[in-house]
């Protein structure tokens, strides 16, 4: 478990050069635990933007979100184990039980393996875009369902919006991490972001990482920003202990 704000901090790298990336990964020195790698930087810079962002020392969260057939996804989270500094994986909890068991197996021999955990429920999707592609009802029950699914699967825990967390872990207990993106400190925007929450919000509702690209990446000062949301991640975790 992270003990200090910086430790809970994973800062999305989303940009479409590996060049970029390593430059704001440098800006932001000291300040995360990990950086994450999502599709953009992968698909156009593949593994090597792993290898190098690695060798800056934070951990990698590695964020492809695997969703398809069990045995694919198993060697893809077998190949996301072997490469170097990656420290979490995700897959899709949506792909169902068989492949999210056949995700945990992949690496559950493995002495040093990042942890795997689940997508819930995209966090830019509210209840009206759900019920479009048949996810019906309150997005925190199929959060909490899809959670329960990933825990009984063998996952080590699931990425879900801030207000499905306590719930999560009333569910699954406090050791099935929680990872939370779609963070907006409160003056920032929006974005294609829905089901949004502040750096505060996420921690007091007990989540063990927050996720937040834009809101720092994309501001004038990124270490600033970033310093600003770890003071407010600070303060929160002090108020819960
Ligand atoms: O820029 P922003 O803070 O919105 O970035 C959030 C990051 O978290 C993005 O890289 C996005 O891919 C990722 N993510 C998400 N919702 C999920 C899972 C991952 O926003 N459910």
């Amino acid at each position: 478990m992270a003990r200090d704000a910086h430790e809970k901090l994973i800062v999305a790298l989303d940009f479409d050069r590996l060049a970029t990336a390593v430059q704001m990964a440098t800006r932001l020195a000291g300040l995360a635990g990990m950086f994450k790698i999502g599709t953009q930087l992968f698909t156009a810079e593949g593994p090597r933007a792993v290898e190098r962002l690695a060798k800056l020392g934070a951990g990698i969260f590695l964020d492809l979100k695997f969703h398809d057939i069990p045995n694919t996804v198993a060697g893809a989270v077998l190949a996301a184990a072997e490469s170097p500094g990656v420290r979490l994986v995700n897959v899709h909890t949506l792909g169902g039980k068989e492949m999210m068991k056949a995700a945990a197996r992949a690496v559950a021999r493995k002495k040093k393996r990042p942890k795997v955990i689940g997508v819930t429920l995209l966090t830019s999707m509210d209840e009206d875009a759900l019920s479009k592609v048949g996810i019906l009802g309150p997005p925190i029950k199929r959060a909490v369902h899809l959670a329960r699914m990933a825990k009984l699967a063998g996952l080590d825990g699931v990425v879900a919006s801030a207000r499905e967390v306590s719930e999560i872990r009333r569910v699954c207990g406090p050791k099935f991490l929680t990872v939370v993106p779609g963070i907006r400190p409160a003056a920032s925007k929006r974005d294609d972001q829905s089901r949004i929450a502040t750096p505060g919000e996420a921690i007091r509702a007990g989540a063990d990482y927050l996720v937040v690209g834009r809101p720092i990446t994309a501001a004038k000062d990124p270490r600033a920003a970033a310093k600003k949301i770890l003071q407010e991640m600070s303060t929160a975790m002090a108020s819960r202990v």
